[in-house]
């Protein structure tokens, strides 16, 4: 497993401002949208593509295009879903696939409890949107659900990463023969002892759209 922390400025200033405690919910979507896009564009960087050939106004050219089967986005519902516009706004032709899973805030156990995916993901790239990777639990068990679909290669995009989450993804996806990686924008410093990210931003599914 390989982790990218994305050392960048504007990186840096969208997340300090999406973690302010006053920053409100419109801005707080706005925000992980503009934050997802750009970690899309070194989440991408191994994205498979095609040599094709273009005419120019002038000459032919040689180019290339997204190879086929197309790259799969998947969100973890529900805070991941505050991630798909900024995904999609750097791969338009990707497909989308749904997985719901649900954190049980006392055992911190992750459960699935909705999955629209392609029953066959041989071959695909996979880029699962999921903000806050802190003890790994529902990341390590989305990538499961994937490798058993067949998944080719998985990328995690996460706005902010626990040290725990990273050492438990580091050990549970040891013996995996495909290449998974995480992009990040910060590893912050630890978890608390309701599993929260610290410093972290708080809930990013209740900042995303509400306490429901
Ligand atoms: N999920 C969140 O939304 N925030 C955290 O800090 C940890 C898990």
């Amino acid at each position: 497993m390989q982790m990218h922390v994305i050392d960048h400025p504007l990186i840096a200033h969208k997340l300090t401002a999406l973690r302010d405690e006053r920053t409100d919910s419109p801005t707080f979507r706005r925000l992980t949208e503009e934050l997802v896009t750009l970690l899309a564009y070194e989440a991408t960087r191994e994205v498979r593509t095609a040599p094709v050939q273009v005419t120019t106004p002038v000459a032919v050219a040689d180019g290339v295009k997204l190879a086929s089967p197309k790259p799969l986005i998947v969100p973890i519902l529900r805070a991941g879903l505050g991630m798909l516009e900024g995904m999609v706004r750097l791969l338009p032709t990707a497909e989308v696939g749904f997985l719901g899973m649900l954190r049980d805030e006392e055992t911190l156990l992750a459960s699935t409890y909705a999955e629209r995916l392609p029953q066959d993901l041989s071959g695909r790239q996979c880029y699962v949107l999921d903000p806050m990777l802190a003890t790994g639990g529902t990341l390590v068990d989305a990538i499961g659900f994937l490798v058993d679909r067949g998944a080719d290669s998985i990328t995690a995009i996460c706005l902010l990463v626990a040290p725990e989450g990273c050492a438990r993804l580091e050990r549970d996806l040891a013996g995996l023969d495909i290449p998974v990686s995480v992009v990040t924008a910060a590893m912050d410093d630890k978890l608390n002892e309701r599993g929260y990210i610290v410093p972290g931003l708080g809930d990013a599914g209740d900042r995303l759209y509400g306490v429901v």
